[in-house]
């Protein structure tokens, strides 16, 4: 008998751990021969732990399962039982999907290499063996690869300049610092699949000329730590990695290096410094890391979204990822849908699916039942969007013209009872807490930001001007997009919901 429970964290954090051991308890006491595989998760979180099992007919799956179920699901023979989902594949939150990046995630077993060929792994990184640097960066570029760390910049164009660069070694430095509220689809991709993340860092070094890789990796994630560094020593003992990949003479290697715990340190100069050991503050550009980046060299800094959607963009064609998409935005986007909803979890789809149907039809709208008031796109940086603008298509540009950003792509949900004042008041609040204190107008700006939000709450309507003068100066003048986009979710929320700020809609005007 095989079984399949995640050991994802948020499925441990959700008791999967305790499930898994009263499964291989139960087999062992009505001496049942059993297979354990812990698995990443499939991305419904609402609905871990969930257990599935190897049948004739192929996967069925059951949850929430807690361990008190699991007598009851051996004396069902995994059957016809009250948990009793289907098969994955065909729960409407998934067969929605368009898993490309993701493909492998909850389906394999993490740390095996065998289960990671079987299932495609590495057809990439082989073509890319066999072409040249260039046309590897030309695959990238045609395919219209944007970065899914928050700028959207091409990653093709990217991987052109470092490759272009002279210097006598150079990096390909994973952002795996995920710091963006609602979000954990890196996490989720470490966790679930991490030869896929190793695979796109062996090929982006290929493809520029980098011998030597670092995954910069949140402390909070101690579980994808774990994962990864065990990924990484297997992929040695493979020779996926070291001084000759898959016997081809070429040499990549990589190893994880672990933050401290700062928002900013997810900026990619600031989290330079932090990886080279050094305090966590931005550095003025230029030079652009792909000129000198890591320790003065050459360095690509994409985000593990970016790296992991190379293998299969290599193993199926440029055209193949392109073909997805609308306008600009090209292939698919993983989208984490978090906060007051029903349904959260990861949803990979092509880009153009409107708002709404993400909020309400996919997610189900609110957990409590209320109205969605607001939905918070892109991380504490992004802007709020009201259920009128819910037909905005998913879309670098289309939600750029909604004065917003995709950034990481996360939405967080909120029912008709947040407080939107609170909210704006709160993003002015982390941006004091987490500026780097390079520059005065993030420095200073947020902490005058989060008086003058108070005494507009507190009824001074005069201090509207004020605020909207202190955002300008703040995107204009801030060397970073902390301070720079700390006024999105700010001015949303009070031109979207003055009566939050105790205004009437024209004094928000
Ligand atoms: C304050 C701040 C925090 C950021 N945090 C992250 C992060 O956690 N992960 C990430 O990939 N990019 C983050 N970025 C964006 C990076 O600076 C950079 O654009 C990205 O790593 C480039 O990779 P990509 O082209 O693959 O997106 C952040 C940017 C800013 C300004
Ligand atoms: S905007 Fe803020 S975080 Fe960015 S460099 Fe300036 S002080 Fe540092």
């Amino acid at each position: 008998m095989k079984v399949y429970v995640p050991a994802d964290a948020a499925a441990r954090a959700l008791g999967s751990d305790a499930v898994a051991e009263a499964i291989v308890q139960e087999a062992d006491r009505r001496g049942i021969a059993l297979e354990l595989v812990r698995n990443g998760t499939r991305g419904m979180i609402w609905l871990e732990p969930l257990v599935e099992v190897e049948t004739d007919d192929g996967r069925t799956a059951f949850g929430p399962v807690a361990p008190g179920d699991v007598a009851g699901l051996f004396d069902a023979d995994f059957a016809d039982h009250p948990l009793a989902l289907g098969a994955v594949e065909d729960i409407p939150f998934f067969a929605r999907q368009t898993r490309l990046t993701f493909a492998r995630c909850g389906l394999t077993d993490p740390l095996s290499l065998a289960d990671y060929e079987a299932h495609g792994g590495l057809t990439g990184l082989r073509r890319a063996l066999d072409m040249p640097a260039e046309g590897i960066v030309a695959e990238v570029t045609e395919s219209g690869l944007r970065g899914r760390g928050g700028a959207g910049f091409p990653t093709g164009i990217k991987w052109h300049t470092v490759r272009k660069a002279e210097g006598p070694q150079k990096y390909i430095v994973c952002n795996a610092d995920e710091g963006d509220s609602g979000t954990f689809a890196d996490r989720m991709l470490m966790e679930g699949d991490p030869f896929c993340l190793i695979e796109g860092m062996v090929i982006a070094g290929l493809a520029t000329g980098a011998d030597t890789g670092f995954v910069y990796l949140r402390s909070e994630y101690p579980d994808a730590i774990a994962v990864m560094t065990r990924a990484i020593e297997i992929a040695r003992g493979a020779g996926l990695l070291g001084p000759d990949i898959l016997g081809s003479g070429r040499a990549f290697d990589m190893e994880v290096r672990v933050g401290a715990g700062a928002y900013v340190c997810g900026e990619e100069t600031s989290l330079l410094n932090s990886l080279e050991g050094k305090r966590g503050v931005v550095r003025a550009k230029p030079p652009l890391p792909a000129i000198s980046g890591a320790f003065g060299c050459p360095t690509v800094v994409n985000n593990v979204l970016s790296l992991a959607t190379v293998p299969v963009i290599l193993e199926k064609g440029a055209a193949h990822f392109r073909d997805f998409g609308l306008g600009r935005s090209r292939g698919t986007i993983p989208i984490q849908i978090a906060g007051n909803v029903k349904h959260g979890g990861l949803f990979e789809t092509a880009f153009g699916m409107p708002l709404g149907d993400l909020v309400e039809d996919i997610g189900g709208g609110t957990r409590s039942g209320r109205p969605v008031k607001a939905v918070q796109v892109g991380g504490p940086l992004g802007a709020y969007f009201a259920p009128h603008q819910f037909d905005t298509p998913f879309g670098y540009e289309e939600f750029d013209g909604q004065g917003g950003l995709i950034g990481h792509a996360g939405l967080v949900v909120f029912d008709d009872t947040a407080d939107m004042g609170a909210m704006a008041r709160f993003a002015m609040e982390f941006c004091a807490v987490e500026s780097c204190g390079k520059c005065t107008p993030c420095r200073i700006g947020a902490v005058r930001g989060v008086e003058t939000v108070d005494r507009i709450r507190q009824g001074d309507a005069g201090a509207v001007a004020l605020l909207e003068d202190l955002c300008e100066t703040m995107t204009d003048g801030s060397l970073c997009a902390l301070g720079g986009f700390t006024p999105y979710p700010v001015m949303s929320a009070l031109r979207l919901y003055p009566e939050d700020f105790g205004l009437t809609r024209e004094a928000a005007e």
